[in-house]
């Protein structure tokens, strides 16, 4: 087994809007469709449906539909669990014209996956080579998760806390987030700059990061690693003219990352990172979360992708 994902399930509910409604406005939108969505499973989907999956859901419709979803996407659904009396997650996600977000989520199910989960899904933390965990989900459960597995762990701090505990932060191999949870994380002013990204990564560092990847839209993703501290690096991604919705574009980086690191491990960073920049570029073209994730032979994974140090 390739990539084991510890987290989220999400039901996306998403309206589309010419432009994101500023507080106390109520606006028209012009199109409206639900998505399988939920960090956790869109980067296990995206991580090219080759994972096993634990993942909270609720006990209505919604929860089994979307085990349906999953199984169709040949996840190992074997350690999801539907939970009597809970809702399952769900998310209110505005898309404007322009392909930026606003995104509100009500976990429900989600905060019940439990240290007791890691300990019972033991085979597939033993099998797998990157295990992948996310925010969504209790904090305590995550450090056991990542505490249980000896390959490389993708700690994806989403969404962002202000005070994220040292501990979670040191336990994963590495920490990748986004330009905004990453000034979050930091305290920092927003970063819009590849010189604030790299004092962001410099503080990620002291902080206790292994190595850090911070994914910056547009601009590609950089990354630092603790065995050459003095190293930082941008791997740019290629132009997108024709952005449609954004949403769920870090989870096909961290998902694409996760698979390119377990299928190519003799490859440098910056092809893992290029690659998975590609398959975020492609997600971006298209609508929905789930539903904008490409297929291997739709990304061209052997291209020898430019790096420059910062
Ligand atoms: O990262 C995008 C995801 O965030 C959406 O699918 C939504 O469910 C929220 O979890
Ligand atoms: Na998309």
């Amino acid at each position: 087994m390739d990539v084991l994902v510890f987290g989220s399930a999400i039901v996306d509910f998403v309206a589309y809007a010419n432009r994101l409604p500023k507080a106390g406005e109520t606006l028209h939108g012009h199109k409206f469709m639900t998505g399988f969505g939920g960090k956790g499973a869109n980067q296990c989907v995206a991580a090219a449906r080759l994972g096993a999956s634990t993942a909270m859901l609720g006990d209505d419709t919604w929860g089994n539909n979307y085990l349906e979803q999953l199984r169709s996407e040949n996840v190992n659904v074997d350690f999801i669990k539907q939970c009597k009396n809970e809702t399952t997650g769900i998310a209110q996600i505005c898309v404007s014209d322009s392909g930026e977000n606003h995104i509100v989520i009500v976990v429900g199910a989600n905060n019940l996956l439990s240290r007791d989960d890691v300990i019972q899904a033991k085979v597939l933390f033993d099998r797998a080579k990157v295990l992948i965990c996310q925010f969504e989900t209790p904090l305590d459960a995550t450090l056991e998760a990542l505490r249980a597995f000896n390959g490389i762990s993708i700690l994806n701090t989403a969404p962002a806390v202000e005070d994220t505990p040292v501990d979670l932060i040191k336990s994963a191999t590495i920490l990748c987030l986004n330009e905004t949870e990453a000034a979050i994380t930091t305290g920092s002013e927003q970063i819009s700059t590849l010189t604030q990204a790299k004092v962001a990564m410099e503080h990620l560092l002291e902080m206790g990061a292994n190595n850090v990847i911070i994914t910056l839209g547009a601009m590609g993703a950089v990354y630092a690693r603790r065995e050459e501290p003095e190293t930082f690096i941008h791997v740019p991604a290629v132009k997108v003219n024709d952005v449609v919705d954004t949403t769920g574009a870090g989870d096909a980086f961290i998902g694409a990352l996760a698979y390119f690191m377990a299928h190519y491990p003799e490859f440098p960073w910056h092809q893992h990172i290029g690659a998975a920049n590609q398959v975020a570029a492609y997600s971006v073209r298209h609508p929905g979360t789930q539903a904008s994730f490409p297929k291997l032979d739709q990304v061209n994974k052997l291209t020898e992708f430019a790096w420059y140090e910062i």
